[in-house]
């Protein structure tokens, strides 16, 4: 029995702009998905094409079971650490001898195949390696980490990013004159950001421009909208969507004694809050007591 667990992730600056090939960075967040594989000749069923796609690829059988404490469909994704969980899970049980990089390339290749065609490389990736992770030119690679205080909001509204990323590449088909200085203001405050990470009124500020931009490329949500003001009102440096945007989640960017005030804004708003910051490790062996640790980080 091998026992795995991946982070989730958000994006703190670039979205959709990483789809144009503009820079983008990503962090790696502590709530995690925990995976545990057992090898068995006839496994029962699982109910996920991601887990099933994992056991195909790598060739063998075996039963499953799965903890999140990431929430799904959320665009935090979970789709991709329970992908990432399993195949190291996979390949631990197994003795395959996968390394980091070739569980990383197969996780993206899964989440293609069941994503029909598009699928977020950034997600498996810092999945994978965690921590702080810088998008350019189509190429990700690790920072130094930061420990930026994060209070995630859930509007609990789902969206499909596939369609939304289809919806701003059409928009910007059909108005490039209008769409690409959007883009360029957000490549700007995405790379300006690099040279604020100890800025942190800055870097909120940063991130209130990256979310109007955002919704100048229309994927804001009207719940997006009032969660990013509660958190705004309740003293975070700044705030923004996070991820495809139509529903899903944000972020704010916090001073530390402000996080409860600003988890509890954005709870009395009508969605769910998350504190977090920075997850160093990306895909982690747990041991013997994988479940244990699983309740223990709940607790
Ligand atoms: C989705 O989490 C982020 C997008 O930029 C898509 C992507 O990076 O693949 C909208």
């Amino acid at each position: 029995m091998a026992t795995w667990s991946a982070p989730g992730k958000v994006f703190l600056f670039g979205e959709h702009a990483v789809v144009f090939g503009k820079p983008g960075i990503a962090m790696a967040i502590k709530p995690r998905v925990y995976v545990t594989v057992r090898k068995a000749r006839n496994p029962a069923r699982v109910n996920s094409p991601y887990i099933e796609s994992c056991f195909e690829e790598m060739g063998v059988t075996g039963s499953v079971y799965i903890h999140s404490q990431l929430p799904s469909s959320s665009g935090l994704g979970s789709s991709a650490a329970v992908t990432v969980a399993t195949l190291f899970a996979i390949n631990d049980e197994f003795n395959l001898k996968y390394d980091r990089n070739q569980l990383a390339s197969m996780a993206y290749k899964i989440e293609k195949k069941v994503q029909h065609g598009r699928a977020s490389p950034t997600d498996t990736y810092v999945s994978t390696f965690g921590g702080l992770v810088l998008i350019k030119d189509n190429k990700r690679r690790r920072m130094p980490p930061e420990n930026f205080n994060i209070v995630i909001g859930n509007t609990l509204v789902s969206h499909k990013t596939t369609e939304l990323v289809a919806m701003v590449s059409e928009f910007r088909k059909n108005n490039p004159l209008v769409v690409d200085p959007i883009l360029d203001a957000i490549e700007a405050v995405t790379t300006r950001s690099m040279h604020n990470f100890h800025n942190l009124k800055v870097l909120g500020r940063y991130m209130d421009v990256n979310h109007a931009l955002l919704e100048a490329l229309g994927v804001g949500h009207p719940m997006l909208s009032r969660l990013v003001s509660a958190s705004r009102a309740a003293g975070a440096y700044g705030a923004k969507m996070t991820g495809a945007g139509g529903g899903g989640c944000m972020i704010a960017l916090c001073p530390k004694r402000s996080k409860s005030k600003v988890a509890g804004a954005i709870e009395a708003a009508d969605g769910r809050a998350i504190i977090t910051t920075i997850d160093t490790e990306g895909a982690r062996k747990e041991g013997e007591n994988g479940r244990e640790n699983y309740l223990k980080a709940r607790r």
